[in-house]
């Protein structure tokens, strides 16, 4: 097939974060139109490609096309059921008997930072069933919210480390005893500001940072708190209206994102895939 990659046309949608890529549906696979979307992804942060409509075949082809495939919710109820590699996410309670996973992500976060894997390096989320309100997926550019940092406040966090745990990004969400077997689950310690070896660095927070290394849990919280406000400020956001058949793709490692909230019988029902990560972040 001849593919000319000047037919991906790019419309910015704010300055700090965001870009609607308009793609032949057939192209994407191609090498240099994969590389080109890559290359987007750094300056952009979040992509957003309307109504491209990839089944899940589809889906893992254009994933595979980015990067390496990676799957790290082999385990959650419900994850990667029919199709393998592709994790379903809904609150139906007929595919998801166990909720709370789900429901976590109401909150900012990063996908896989509690976990023993170099950070995945982009999700890939596409829209199956949409929910009749709310249901709109946020982006927060982290690499933005650290370079706009007062410099004191850059030297004051640059050698910090976070702990970033399961049970911290389900505190808000689980009962007391739903979290008691889920203080034994997975943590990971994190660089709290990670630095490319290309030198760009963003803030590795949301939910799942529990606690600063070194310091008072009051205090450490306080400062996650502060940074995560920061970093929620309208001018590093935006926030995706989702129409059936959209694929959202976004820095994982450069970014935070949340789900504004969805009724459960809404059917509303996301399909993920994920690029893994090659930069370690220690
Ligand atoms: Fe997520």
């Amino acid at each position: 097939m001849d593919i000319n990659i000047d037919t991906v046309r790019v419309d910015v949608i704010k300055p700090e974060i965001g870009a609607v890529v308009h793609v032949d549906r057939n192209a994407i696979f191609e090498p240099a139109v994969a590389q080109r979307i890559m290359e987007l992804l750094e300056i952009h942060d979040a992509l957003i490609f309307p109504q491209i409509n990839l089944s899940d075949k589809e889906q893992l082809a254009f994933t595979d096309a980015l990067g390496a495939r990676v799957n790290f919710t082999t385990t959650v109820p419900g994850g990667d059921a029919d199709t393998r590699d592709v994790y379903k996410i809904t609150l139906d309670k007929d595919k998801n008997p166990e909720p709370e996973y789900v429901l976590g992500t109401f909150f900012w976060h990063m996908d896989g930072a509690t976990i023993n894997i170099p950070v995945p390096k982009a999700s890939v989320l596409s829209s199956r069933k949409t929910s009749p309100t709310g249901g709109q997926t946020q982006f927060s550019n982290t690499y933005a919210a650290y370079e706009a940092l007062p410099e004191d406040e850059k030297k004051a966090i640059e050698n910090l480390r976070v702990v970033h745990s399961v049970v911290a990004a389900v505190r808000e969400v689980a009962s007391p005893d739903q979290l008691e077997p889920m203080k034994r689950g997975a943590a990971q310690e994190q660089p709290l500001v990670w630095t490319r070896k290309n030198g760009r660095k963003s803030l590795m927070i949301g939910y799942s940072a529990d606690y600063i290394v070194g310091m008072s849990k009051a205090e450490g919280r306080a400062l996650l708190a502060r940074l995560l406000e920061w970093a929620a400020q309208p001018r590093f956001c935006y926030s995706h209206d989702w129409k059936e058949g959209d694929l959202a793709i976004w820095d994982n490692g450069g970014a935070l994102h949340r789900v504004i909230p969805y009724p459960a019988d809404s059917g509303r029902t996301m399909h993920r895939t994920s690029i893994a990560g090659l930069e370690p972040t220690n």
